[in-house]
């Protein structure tokens, strides 16, 4: 059994991945603004961008004690937008929860995380490739393949492996939400895989899984997307 600590496992990919956690035996807490309603999860309630979050993460991790951690950094905020519109205070938002945030938690978590740990970014299509009015996602999940990188590099010897997984479109309310809510467009974008559907959370879920426990994938970048049509 290890300890997991999921962010963002209220809903979407994070709650999926908390659940196979579960019922695997392993004990998962969920750091969000509003808790899990999964059987099983202890959660923490904060948000992760606020002014005050290094101190709250400091003093929740106080009472972790050392073992075997799988730290998965799931949480992110999506917005539109453009270089040529994009306000710093927007910007500074994203950038905080989906860069600044999985940094807090590693000072915090990395002394008590024991051999055979894991420390597994989530980032996206978007961590490779950019697309328009994007502005801010795609550098941010740009910068955790780099944070997933240097993680690697500095925690050589230590027996604690790192990957970023990236997700495609993926049937959550992240995605719902940036499509305006239209089954339509959800439908159009399901089709921009070769399997003419949306990934299921479930299936990403099962590649966190098996990425946190497979140190033979220290240092990868996992897309999983169902293959992606390239226009
Ligand atoms: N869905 C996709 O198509 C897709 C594609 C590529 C990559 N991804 C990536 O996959 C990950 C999960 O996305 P998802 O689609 O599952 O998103 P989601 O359904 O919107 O869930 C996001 C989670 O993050 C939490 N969260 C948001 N703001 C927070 C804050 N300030 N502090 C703490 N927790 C916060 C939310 O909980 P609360 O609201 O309760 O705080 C929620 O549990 C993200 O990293 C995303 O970038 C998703």
């Amino acid at each position: 059994m290890s300890l997991i600590l999921i962010t963002g496992a209220s809903k979407g990919i994070g709650k999926a991945a908390a659940s196979q956690f579960i019922n695997n035996g392993d004990e998962v807490i969920n750091i969000s603004r509003t808790p899990s309603d999964l059987k099983g999860v202890r959660n923490i309630s904060l948000d992760l961008s606020a002014e005050d979050a290094p101190e709250q993460v400091a003093e929740f991790a106080e009472g972790i004690s050392n073992q075997e951690i799988h730290l998965i950094h799931n949480a992110a905020l999506l917005i539109s937008d453009q270089i040529a519109s994009l306000e710093t205070k927007q910007f500074k938002a994203v950038v905080s929860l989906n860069v600044i945030a999985p940094q807090i938690l590693n000072l915090c978590l990395l002394p008590k995380m024991n051999r055979g740990s894991s420390i597994i970014y989530i980032g996206s299509t978007l961590s490779e490739k950019a697309v328009k009015n994007s502005f801010s996602y795609v550098t941010s999940k740009h910068a955790v393949v780099g944070m997933m990188r240097a993680t690697c590099q500095d925690l050589a010897g230590r027996n604690i492996h790192t990957a970023c997984i990236c997700p495609g479109f993926t049937n959550t309310e992240m995605l719902r939400e940036h499509v305006g809510g239209s089954e339509e467009a959800l439908e159009m974008v399901g089709n921009l895989s070769a399997y003419g559907r949306l990934v299921e959370p479930e299936e990403i879920a099962e590649t966190i899984r098996f990425v946190s426990k497979s140190p033979a994938l220290n240092g990868t970048i996992i897309h999983a997307n169902l293959g992606q049509i390239e226009s």
